[in-house]
C-alpha cells in the first residue's frame, strides 16, 4: 500500500539514515521540517521533504491518486516510532501481592530474599503453556503498539530451568512472527539462581553456560544474552565467564549492571563490547570513563527507578560527559508493569532532567541503536521502515513528555499497516 502523509506540522528525527546514534551535546539536537510530506510504500520509507516541493517531487504525482492512502496531518507531529530495547514482555501472572508488600514497606531486594520477585514469576512460568504465553504477550505488544512503540526487545529469565528457558524463548519467536512489530529477543538465564539452587549460585551458572546457552544458540533463538550483574544476583566474575560463553555462540551481550549497587557490570559489558548495559542507576567516575572508550550504549530504565522508589540514574552526568543514552520501558511484572514509552519519557524529563529533545532521541535512534535495529529504524530515512507515529494535533514535539499519563499519539503506522 502507497500512504502519503501531507501537511505535517512537524517531521521530527529526520535524517540521511547516517547517524547510528548520537552522543553528549549531539543529544540536545533534534532534526525535523516543518510543513512537511512523507511517502510510504510497502513499509518502507520512499521520500519526504516539504511541502511546497511536493508537486515538483517524485512523489507529486501521487496526490489525489486512487491508490494511494492520503493523510492529512495538519497541526500534528510525525516522528519515528519508539524502540523499546529492554523488556520482558513475556510473563505469566502479575505481582500486585509483592506491589503491596512494596507499599508497606518491603524493598526490591527483601522480596526477592523472601522466594518473591523474579522466582515468583519462574514459578508461574513452569506452570504456564506456551499459547496462553503467545497470547498475554501479544496482548501487552498490542497495547504498546497502539502507544506508539515501533520494535521491542524481548527477554527470557523468567524460566531459569532449560526447558522453562526454551519455552519463553520460543514464544518470542513466534511472536516475532505473529506481530507486525519488529522484535528481538534475548537470553537471560542468569536472571536469579533458582531455588533449588540456593546455596549452590556456580552450578547453576556452569548449567547456563554448559546446557542452556549451547541449545538457545544451537536453535537460533537468541540475538543476544543478558545476565542479572547486581548484588544479591550474579557478580562480575560470573558474568564474565557467562558473557564469554554466549560471545562463543554468536551472542553479543546487553546486559543488567548496577541497579542496586555499583556492581562491576558496566565494566564487565564494556570488556567484552556489549550492545548496552542496562540500569544504570550506581554510576560513578570510572563507569562514565569506561563507557566514553566504548561502543556500548547506556540504556537508562526509568519506570523502574520510579516503581520501586529507588535513586534515577544520572542521566545529566553522562550526556554532560559526552556519552549517548537510550531510555527503555523495562516492562515486566516485578519492577516495572508499564510498556508506556510516552510515560519513559516524561520520567527522563521530569526525574533525570534530561531536554526534550534528548529524551526523543534517547527513545528513537539511540533505542533503535541499542538493540541493533539501527539501520531499519529509529529516524525517518529514506529506505528504512515507516513504522511511524502520527500525534494528536498539539502544539509542539515538548508537548509530548510535557503532557504526561495522556496518550499523545492518535494513529501508528506498523510495517505499513495504518491503526
Ligand atoms: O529489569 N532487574 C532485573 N530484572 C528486572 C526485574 C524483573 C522482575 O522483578 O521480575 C528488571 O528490573
Ligand atoms: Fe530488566
Amino acid at each position: 500500500m502507497k500512504i502519503l502523509i501531507r501537511n505535517i506540522k512537524a517531521l521530527l528525527q529526520v535524517d540521511q539514515g547516517k547517524r547510528q546514534k548520537v552522543c553528549g551535546e549531539q543529544m540536545s539536537e533534534l532534526p525535523l521540517l516543518e510543513d512537511a510530506f512523507v511517502f510510504i510504500d510497502e513499509g518502507i520509507i520512499k521520500g519526504y521533504g516539504r511541502m511546497p516541493d511536493l508537486h515538483d517531487s517524485p512523489y507529486g504525482k501521487y496526490t489525489g491518486h486512487s491508490d494511494v492512502h492520503e493523510i492529512d496531518a495538519a497541526g500534528r507531529m510525525v516522528m519515528p516510532s519508539f524502540c523499546d530495547s529492554h523488556t520482558h514482555m513475556v510473563y505469566a501472572g502479575s505481582r500486585e501481592i509483592e506491589y503491596i508488600d512494596k507499599i508497606r514497606g518491603l524493598s526490591y531486594e527483601e522480596i526477592a530474599k523472601r522466594g518473591g520477585g523474579i522466582l515468583n514469576s519462574a514459578r508461574r512460568m513452569q506452570e504456564a503453556g506456551e499459547d496462553e504465553l503467545v497470547d498475554s504477550a501479544l496482548e501487552r505488544l498490542e497495547e504498546v503498539r497502539l502507544l506508539g512503540t515501533g520494535a521491542v526487545e524481548i527477554k527470557s529469565g523468567y524460566g531459569l530451568t532449560t526447558a522453562s528457558e526454551i519455552k519463553m524463548l520460543r514464544v518470542i519467536r513466534k511472536l516475532k512472527e505473529l506481530t507486525p512489530l519488529t522484535i528481538r529477543a534475548t537470553f537471560l538465564g542468569a536472571h536469579a539462581v533458582p531455588a533449588e539452587y540456593k546455596g549452590r549460585q556456580g552450578e547453576y551458572v556452569d548449567k547456563v553456560i554448559e546446557e542452556m546457552i549451547p541449545l538457545v544458540a544451537g536453535e537460533g533463538l537468541a540475538d543476544y544474552i543478558d545476565v542479572f550483574c547486581d548484588r544479591g544476583f550474579f557478580t562480575g566474575e560470573e558474568t564474565d565467564r557467562i558473557l564469554l560463553a554466549g560471545i562463543k555462540h554468536g551472542l553479543r551481550p546487553k546486559i543488567h549492571a548496577n541497579e542496586l549497587d555499583f556492581s562491576g557490570g558496566i565494566q564487565v559489558g564494556v570488556k567484552y563490547n556489549a550492545l548496552s548495559v542496562d540500569h544504570l542507576e550506581f554510576t560513578g567516575e570510572e563507569e562514565i570513563k569506561a563507557l566514553l572508550e566504548s561502543d556500548t550504549m547506556p540504556t537508562l530504565l526509568p519506570g523502574a527507578a520510579f516503581f520501586l522508589e529507588m535513586e534515577y540514574p544520572p542521566a545529566r552526568r553522562m550526556i554532560d560527559s559526552g556519552l549517548p543514552v537510550a531510555m527503555a520501558s523495562d516492562y515486566n511484572p516485578g519492577s516495572s508493569p508499564s510498556g508506556n514509552m510516552q510515560l519513559v519519557m516524561s520520567l527522563g524529563c521530569i526525574k533525570m532532567k534530561m531536554l526534550p529533545e534528548e529524551v526523543i532521541n534517547s527513545v528513537t535512534l539511540n533505542g533503535a541503536y541499542a538493540m541493533g535495529v539501527e539501520d531499519n529504524l529509529g529516524s525517518i530515512a529514506e529506505g528504512k521502515k515507516a513504522n511511524l507515529i502520527i500525534t494528536k494535533p498539539i502544539p509542539g514535539y515538548s508537548f509530548m513528555p510535557y503532557a504526561y499519563g495522556s496518550n499523545k499519539v492518535d494513529i501508528v503506522i506498523t510495517e505499513g499497516r495504518i491503526s
